[in-house]
């Protein structure tokens, strides 16, 4: 009795160990593989971290694959070790039950270093995996005050979210502290948690519900370095934007500033301290007359709100108090890991299309680009294309976009109503480099969330030049060698923990998310204004767009640009000016 037990255990341990061989082999073969054109960086002194380059343009296919029999460098990517750890880790759990979680780790990197040669040892960075402890951090200089608004301003716009929209319910969407309903893991597109159907314009709710938690929160309003007004102004417009009655329109924007002005809080900067997080495009707030006609409220317009500083997900090049900040995305990572493990999978994924584009035409407006460039991606073989119409919504569903992201190289990102687009948030989670026509897509709008040296993480192909027919962009996008498609991969993928809205119980240690950086620049733009805060702009306000961009308002290259206002619904009065001119 006893033996046959003991036979019994004998065997399965034989099994285990077996299994964690298999299992072993099994991985790094994969591993192997995936790697070895990576390889090819052998010569550069810089740490550059590239890894998924089984993408296929046409550089690429003529990569030489003796470096597979040649040592294997990469091991010295310490993300790749991490993702590598991570893959082992519930393997190494069941061999040992644990010891010190940080000694452990060491051990199974140098465990991992004598599977395999190396190389650079100097690259090695085991620092990066060890857990550092957080250091509490002080808030002097950042602490916000949060007005407490009537609920008229906030919670009862959310209770009308039946009439944001004509088409839809929007009532699911501003759930889950704004993210939407819960997506899981379909179809394996996305990770195993933190995903959600998130609406384009809940930015007002998820910042809300993220400042709310924020650490640095004070109940003294004299120590505070800016005090947040939690107005949900896009979803206050949403619901009378098709209206014909201004009045409407306007009343809750105009009752808020009478409000504001009343407060104590007020007097002391005249509301330079103040701001407003407005999750619709600009436009949408910038109305200059009283017509029913004319688009829009006019909240950007009264003196009040010309006083705060504004946060919206797209911003006027022409003004100088508004400026941009991320579309929401579907991601909304807990932790650190959370964003490691996704940066990981998107520096492994394949990507077999060299571009790809996901959107709608622009029939009723002449000046697009969107016809061509979708007739461009129709015809070339290397493109693919998820095409929205009034019967096809399939552009709308998230497994659908972010698969076609995730298998492509670069995404075509055209200005659509307005200059910006939530897709290029897709694009750069999936690690999908973008494609801009316009510098007004995004390097004029998110001045404090993307690398003001564009061309590291992304392509701008002048639009005139599609509009007119006189460019390829099949030819310009394969013309890039294969080094600086790596290189500007790896710099979207970069990205990724500073364009996400992470999850407002996360505890992020490492990473800073889109609502920290949103906070710095806030804070610093705030400082800014009140230290010298009778002063009005030292520059032309219509240009902010070159002073914040460049510090100068000289001429400039892309002039051009912006010179002419753009198709959005509705053309701000000074462009309106330029284009005359
Ligand atoms: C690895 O683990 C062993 C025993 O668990 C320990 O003695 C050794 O110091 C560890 N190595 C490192 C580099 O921490
Ligand atoms: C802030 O809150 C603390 C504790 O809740 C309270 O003691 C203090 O008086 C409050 N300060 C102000 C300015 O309201
Ligand atoms: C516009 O709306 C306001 C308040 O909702 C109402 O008093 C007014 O009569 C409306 N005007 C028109 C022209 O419908
Ligand atoms: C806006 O600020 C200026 C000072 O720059 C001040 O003169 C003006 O009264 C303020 N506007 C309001 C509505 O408080
Ligand atoms: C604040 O002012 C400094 C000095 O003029 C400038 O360099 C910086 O960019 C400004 N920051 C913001 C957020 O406006
Ligand atoms: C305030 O603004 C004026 C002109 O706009 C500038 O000359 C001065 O240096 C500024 N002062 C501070 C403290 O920034």
């Amino acid at each position: 009795m006893d033996q046959t037990l003991r036979c019994r255990c004998k065997i399965w341990l034989v099994l285990c160990v077996f299994f964690i061989c298999w299992y072993f082999m099994i991985h790094n073969a994969k591993w192997y593989n995936l790697s070895s054109p990576a390889t090819t960086f052998h010569h550069h002194t810089t740490p550059i971290r590239i890894t998924d380059s089984t993408v296929k343009t046409s550089e690429n296919e003529n990569t030489n694959h003796d470096s597979i029999t040649g040592e294997i460098d990469w091991l010295h990517d310490a993300d790749q070790m991490r993702a590598l750890e991570h893959d082992l880790e519930p393997v190494l759990k069941k061999i040992k039950p644990k010891p010190e979680k940080k000694t452990k780790r060491i051990n199974e990197t140098d465990h991992v270093k004598k599977m395999k040669p190396k190389r650079h040892a100097k690259r090695d960075k085991i620092s990066v995996i060890k857990k550092t402890r957080p250091e509490p951090k002080p808030c002097s200089g950042r602490y916000i005050y949060i007005h407490d608004l009537p609920t008229r301003f906030n919670d009862d716009v959310l209770d009308d979210c039946r009439s944001f929209s004509k088409w839809q319910n929007m009532c699911p969407y501003i759930g889950n502290n704004g993210f939407g309903p819960n997506l899981g893991n379909p179809q394996r597109v996305f990770s195993r948690t933190g995903w959600y159907a998130t609406d384009q314009f809940m930015l007002e709710v998820i910042f809300h519900n993220r400042m709310k938690r924020y650490e640095c929160v004070t109940n003294d309003s004299s120590i505070a370095s800016a005090i947040y007004v939690p107005y949900y102004a896009g979803l206050d417009v949403w619901r009378y934007l098709f209206d014909h009655n201004i009045s409407s329109r306007d009343a809750l924007s105009v009752d808020l500033a009478e409000w504001l002005r009343e407060q104590p809080e007020w007097k002391t900067y005249a509301g330079k301290n103040h701001f407003l997080v407005a999750g619709r495009i600009t436009w949408e707030f910038r109305r200059e007359v009283d017509e029913d006609d004319a688009w829009g409220n006019k909240l950007m317009v009264l003196p009040e709100f010309k006083n705060m500083t504004v946060l919206t997900i797209e911003k006027s090049p022409w003004h100088g108090n508004d400026f941009a900040i991320p579309y929401p995305t579907y991601f909304h990572p807990r932790t650190d890991n959370d964003i490691i493990d996704w940066q990981g999978k998107m520096r492994r994924h394949r990507r077999r299309a060299l571009f790809s584009f996901a959107g709608a035409p622009r029939p009723d407006m002449e000046d697009s680009i969107r016809d061509e460039v979708i007739d461009q991606c129709v015809t070339s073989t290397q493109c693919r294309i998820i095409q929205c119409s009034h019967e096809n919504q399939k552009c709308y569903k998230p497994v659908d976009v972010m698969r076609l992201f995730q298998s492509s190289v670069f995404c075509l990102q055209p200005p659509g109503d307005s200059y910006t687009r939530r897709s290029t948030f897709d694009s750069i989670l999936a690690g999908c480099i973008p494609v801009f026509f316009t510098p007004g897509s995004a390097y004029v709008q998110y001045m404090w969330h993307l690398p003001k040296q564009f061309d590291k993480y992304s392509v701008l192909i002048n639009e005139e030049d599609v509009r007119r027919k006189k460019v390829s962009i099949e030819r310009v996008l394969a013309r890039i060698p294969a080094r600086k498609v790596a290189a500007m991969r790896n710099e979207v993928i970069g990205l990724i923990p500073r364009v996400v809205y992470a999850d407002p119980k996360a505890k992020l240690e490492r990473f800073k998310d889109a609502f920290d950086v949103s906070i710095k620049g806030v804070v610093d733009r705030i400082e800014n204004v009140t230290k010298n805060y009778t002063s009005s702009f030292d520059f032309d306000e219509r240009f902010s767009w070159k002073y914040f961009l460049f510090g100068s308002v000289e001429k400039h290259d892309w002039d051009h640009y912006f010179r002419d206002s753009m198709n959005h619904k509705v053309k701000p009065a000074d462009a309106e000016a330029n284009e005359s001119r």
